[in-house]
């Protein structure tokens, strides 16, 4: 089929884009376009054109894979100056999602019709770009500029209703969209665009823009894309649409040859190769109707909402009827959160409730395809569990337990059938958080697996297959960090500034706040059970300071507060346990904050590829981003090595094991290989599966 195939309805042209899967405007989509508003320039006896997409993809914007490679004309940016020039109306008939480009494209045109479902976005700013066809132009000029500057700086989707009622439609069709926009076409003159006029702003508006972006700036401080979102919707409220059109073209291609949006595309392409079986592996297995789900706490009840919000039945099972009770309550909670903040409606909710039922008794898994285990971390209970999974559940059923540290070769074998058993490791809280890491067991079949990948990506999640070992892959890797920051203490620093410099680094918060909201009791325990002792995070725990829950840990809190505020209680301890320990403090620099905490952590990733616990640089890069904050504007750990240089990256590891004497900081054998042969680790071909 053409890429763009043109159909005359009643006098009008319909030119469709048909680029599957989502319409994405390569080449061909362009010059098809181009094609059709030529076809509609010479023919007067038409009256309108129309441009339409699929029913799931009007567009989805710019082809991404090209970005790589020279431009080819026709440019979208041409595409719209035709349609601009057009003496007879050019409507845009939107069903499913005009994204980016897309989107840009409709603004181009004279008028916009959209389906009910019809969704908006221009998520440039996720690929550390800005919309550079005319989105940071004609969308504020539509729907005025602070709306605007939300909605380029956050790239989230606009529902129809909400866009009908921003402006940033003029039409959502009753009844079938074709023929709405036909009529519209019909029914219009031409039409200078409401997307090209001057904006004027009262002092009180211009106050209300500029308040919003420096709020966002502040939010998203560091990040070049936000930067260049605002100066060029800035540019849309100053002056003539001409010049922001060309700054906005200028501050792309800066964008675009940018570390931060190359790390950011990568991470694009990395989210969708990873948890993928390779195409060669023959794995049989019934997608899942019904899991069911032991334990109800808070994570059973997360992984119990986004299996509802995907559309399975769901069981939750137990100890008791209170118990199970409470989980329920807590499920229709968070749903009713969900309504009062517009994001779901009494009918969804209702259709999920409906699909949730509890039990008290381990023998109602018996229906169950996928059995989901999230009892506390203990591998007593959950050996015992799995044991009685192993009877009850019906066979070929998927067992899965939510294990975030112990054996899963353990667990599996105390199921008797181990080839059914699977990790699937989900963080907190499970109904927002997208990663899950797959362990598979020694034993897991490929069919196993297969379904646990599946019902991930139904959930909407990123799932990492991962091997068996201690922490699996995310855990083991940030652990990299709590050792050098309990160290760095001990030499000379202070909690503020080792947060602040992980923070700049672009982290959600620093690793000392995390401990204090996690709870510093909690690390205390692994560490006891695996023999390690950490000096200064010891010492604080002695004094029953806890973090958050007690109100005192690395810092200390307010009642009713979450903000950490600096102690001199605690810059003492730490003074007194270096002293105990003979280590003379020493003013340490933000750049050797950096290294200490984040080269360790890097230099694990490449461990666990050697070892064959990941399968690709890909793997690790994607689970630091969604499960620990590692930021995506530096690609992730093994991008970030990339950027730095294999050989850099080395030789700053060597001098730092040389200073402290300390073997985290040896370089791993794959890391020196691959920088002494300058071969990338990305490049290196994704590995088998882990067992
Ligand atoms: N250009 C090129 N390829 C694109 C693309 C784009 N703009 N958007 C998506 N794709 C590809 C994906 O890489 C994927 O390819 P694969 O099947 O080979 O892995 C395929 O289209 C399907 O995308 P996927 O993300 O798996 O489907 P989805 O239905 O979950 O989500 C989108 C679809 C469009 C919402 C999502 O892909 C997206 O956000 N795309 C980026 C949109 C964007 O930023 N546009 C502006 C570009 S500057």
């Amino acid at each position: 089929m053409t890429t763009v195939t043109q159909q005359t309805i009643d006098r009008v042209l319909v030119a469709t884009i048909n680029h599957a899967p989502v319409n994405a405007l390569n080449q061909a989509a362009r010059q098809g376009l181009k094609d059709a508003l030529e076809a509609f320039e010479n023919d007067r006896s038409l009256v309108a054109l129309v441009v339409t997409g699929s029913e799931r993809f009007f567009s989805a914007g710019a082809d991404i894979t090209e970005f790589t490679r020279p431009a080819q004309p026709p440019s979208i940016a041409s595409l719209i100056e035709t349609i601009e020039q057009c003496d007879r109306p050019v409507i845009a008939a939107i069903s499913g999602r005009a994204l980016g480009g897309g989107l840009e494209l409709a603004l181009g045109c004279h008028l916009r019709v959209g389906t009910a479902s019809s969704r908006y976005a221009l998520p440039e700013s996720k690929l550390g770009l800005l919309p550079a066809v005319g989105g940071t132009q004609r969308l504020p000029r539509l729907i005025g500029p602070v709306e605007a500057l939300k909605a380029i700086c956050s790239g989230e989707e606009i529902p129809a209703k909400r866009a009908l009622e921003l402006g940033l439609i003029d039409q959502i069709a009753q009844g079938e969209l074709i023929p709405a926009a036909v009529a519209l076409g019909k029914s219009s003159q031409t039409v200078p665009s409401r997307a090209n006029a001057p904006i004027t702003l009262s002092a009180q508006e211009r106050e209300a823009f500029d308040q919003e972006a420096a709020r966002l700036l502040k939010r998203h401080r560091g990040q070049e894309a936000i930067d260049a979102c605002v100066q060029a919707v800035r540019a849309a409220v100053d002056g003539p649409l001409e010049v922001g059109l060309a700054l906005e073209r200028e501050l792309f291609a800066k964008l675009q040859e940018g570390a931060q949006s190359q790390a950011m595309r990568h991470v694009f392409f990395a989210e969708r190769r990873v948890g993928k079986l390779p195409a060669s592996t023959q794995a049989d297995f019934e997608p899942a109707a019904t899991v069911a789900i032991v334990g109800g706490g808070m994570m059973g009840r997360g992984i119990a909402m986004s299996l509802l919000d995907a559309g399975l039945n769901v069981t939750l099972i137990d100890v008791d009827e209170t118990a199970a009770g409470k989980a329920v309550q807590g499920v229709a909670g968070q749903y009713q959160r969900a309504i009062d903040k517009g994001t779901l409606t009494e009918e969804e909710k209702t259709a999920r409730m409906q699909r949730l039922t509890t039990a008290v008794d381990i023998a109602a898994v018996a229906p169950a395809d996928v059995v989901i285990e999230a009892v506390f971390e203990s591998m007593a209970v959950k050996k015992d569990i799995f044991q009685q999974l192993g009877r009850h559940a019906r066979p070929g059923a998927v067992l899965a337990s939510n294990t975030s540290t112990l054996d899963l070769n353990e667990i599996a074998a105390a199921s008797g059938r181990p080839a059914d058993v699977v990790g699937m490791h989900f963080f907190s809280p499970a109904h927002i958080m997208r990663l899950v890491e797959v362990i598979r067991g020694e034993k897991t079949s490929l069919s196993t697996l297969a379904q646990a990948l599946d019902l991930t990506r139904r959930m909407k999640k990123i799932g990492v297959v991962v091997g068996v070992c201690d922490g699996f892959v995310g855990n083991r890797m940030i652990g990299k960090r709590s050792q050098q920051v309990d160290r760095l203490l001990l030499d000379g620093a202070l909690p503020r500034p080792i947060d602040d410099a992980l923070t700049r680094f672009g982290f959600p918060m620093g690793p000392l706040a995390v401990n204090d909201m996690a709870g510093l009791d909690v690390a205390q325990n692994v560490r006891q059970s695996r023999g390690q002792v950490f000096p200064v995070a010891d010492a604080i725990c002695a004094l029953g300071r806890y973090g958050q829950k007690t109100q005192a840990g690395y810092y200390r809190y307010e009642p009713g507060s979450r903000k950490p505020v600096d102690d001199p209680e605690i810059t003492a301890l730490i003074e007194k346990v270096s002293e105990q320990q003979g280590v003379q403090r020493r003013e340490l620099s933000e750049e050797e904050i950096l290294d200490r905490t984040l080269l360790p952590v890097i230099n694990e990733g490449f461990r666990l590829l050697e070892e064959g616990m990941a399968c690709h640089a890909d793997d690790i890069d994607v689970t630091l981003i969604h499960g620990y904050g590692w930021p995506r504007s530096t690609g992730g750990p093994m991008f970030y090595a990339e950027q730095m240089g294999l050989k850099t990256l080395c030789a700053k590891m060597e001098k730092l094991a040389a200073e402290l004497g300390d073997p985290a900081f040896e370089p791993a054998h794959l890391l020196r290989a691959l920088a002494d042969e300058g071969l990338s680790v990305h490049a290196l071909s994704r590995r088998d599966l882990p067992a």
